[in-house]
């Protein structure tokens, strides 16, 4: 059988938030993209992820037209408790960053919302694709052969031609790994701690997130609907999700989260209900550096994953490709590349500024078993010091509602 030859503008491997938002950003610049993704729609709409979303990504949502469901369904907060030493104390960000704000929105509604926004306007999204390479993408001149992706697709083979391959297909995707060795320098940092994180059918009984340190560890109290709570808890990165029956994880969280301040009459305490779904998450810290060679553009966790105590992983992959999308639509205007040229070096800014406020933010709020008792007080002295300085929250509140794009 022969290989059937296409062709696009921008062919885009993924369809994550990445791949998805920046196929939907092109189409109102009237670029045409195809996406491609070995999993099915349905994984891709039901896959359970985190799902806070800083204001600059819920306005670059409804700006674009898709943020209809999200402004209805999303839940707006103001701010968050931070709970230690017994006590919650609140953090009110939206006056601490004159008015910004944060939405929980699960990151699979987003997805949903794109897939639809994708098909409803004739877009190409090709699920279930299989044997994915790229090939042609280092040159940077007009003679060069055009960036190439072949893929298989019920047995049949595809070659899609393009301008430009944009890499969304993740940390573990194929799009890194095919540019040259010694290209890409990379960054990373192994955290000694997961995350097992539940969905409960419980309704939320507290109106803001809570983050907590706990002598026996991190625990985190979110919320997905006004039935619905999200709550994540540290654990073992080796752990086995097999040895966390449901009683176990409720006992876990009920102490770890629970405030027992009789004197302020903050006697918080999640409400339980039946667990409707489970899993362990691994905490990492990794960049890749630059995020381009040649005509490959990188974006979101294929060129960078953030521990998720930040919040950070959709927003940044949403900031990569409003700008990859604002170059691409330059060059296809006027022909200009200056937004192009510097799309890894304008990313990598914020990105590493992300990363530090999820680096800060896991290592203030997680136990390490290997660290010593000195370590665990100067946590509790840096929370302590966090919610008396008005000036070290305003520091934590204008990162976790999103630092200005440039
Ligand atoms: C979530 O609701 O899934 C969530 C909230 C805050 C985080 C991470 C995940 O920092």
């Amino acid at each position: 059988m022969g290989t059937t030859t296409v062709r696009t503008q921008v062919g885009i491997v993924g369809a994550g938030p990445a791949g998805l938002l920046l196929s939907h950003l092109l189409h109102l610049q009237r670029i045409e993209s195809v996406v491609m993704e070995t999993r099915s729609r349905a994984y891709c709409e039901g896959r359970v992820r985190a799902g806070v979303l800083e204001q600059g990504t819920v306005d670059l949502l409804i700006q674009s037209g898709v943020g209809e469901r999200l402004q209805r369904e999303g839940l707006k907060h103001d701010g968050i408790w931070l709970s230690f030493g017994g006590t919650r104390h609140f953090i009110n960000m939206t006056e601490l960053t004159g008015g910004k704000s944060i939405t929980v929105y699960a990151q699979h509604e987003v997805i949903t919302d794109l897939i639809k926004a994708r098909l409803d306007a004739a877009g190409q999204i090709l699920f279930g694709v299989q044997d994915v390479t790229i090939h042609d993408f280092g040159g940077d001149k007009s003679e060069n052969p055009a960036p190439t992706i072949r893929f298989r697709q019920d047995g049949e083979l595809f070659e899609l031609r393009c301008d430009f391959i944009a890499g969304c297909d993740g940390s573990h995707g194929v799009c890194r790994p095919s540019i040259p060795d010694g290209v890409i320098k990379t960054y990373e940092k192994v955290y000694p701690f997961a995350w097992l994180g539940i969905l409960a059918e419980a309704p939320p009984t507290s109106d803001e997130l809570v983050y907590a340190l706990h002598e026996r560890g991190f625990a985190l109290f979110s919320m997905r609907t006004p039935k619905i709570t999200r709550l994540y808890l540290q654990c073992c990165p080796d752990e086995n999700i097999a040895n966390w029956p449901d009683e176990r994880i409720w006992k876990e969280l009920l102490l770890r989260l629970s405030s027992r301040n009789e004197g302020t009459h903050d006697a918080w305490v999640p409400a339980t209900g039946a667990i409707i779904q489970k899993g362990i998450t691994p905490m990492r810290s990794f960049v890749a550096e630059p995020m381009q060679f040649g005509r490959l553009f990188l974006a979101g966790d294929s060129a960078h994953i953030v521990p998720p105590t930040g919040a950070k992983g959709l927003n940044l992959a949403a900031a990569d490709v409003q700008i990859l999308a604002k170059g691409l639509a330059e060059f296809y205007s006027s022909g200009a590349k200056n937004t192009l040229n510097d799309y890894s070096r304008t990313c990598l800014r914020r990105v590493w500024k992300a990363q530090r406020f999820s680096w800060w933010m896991t290592t203030m709020l997680h136990r390490d078993e290997d660290a010593s008792e000195f370590d665990h007080r100067r946590q509790l002295a840096e929370l302590d010091y966090l919610i008396g300085s008005r000036a070290a929250m305003t520091s934590l509140a204008e990162n976790y509602v999103g630092l200005p794009m440039d």
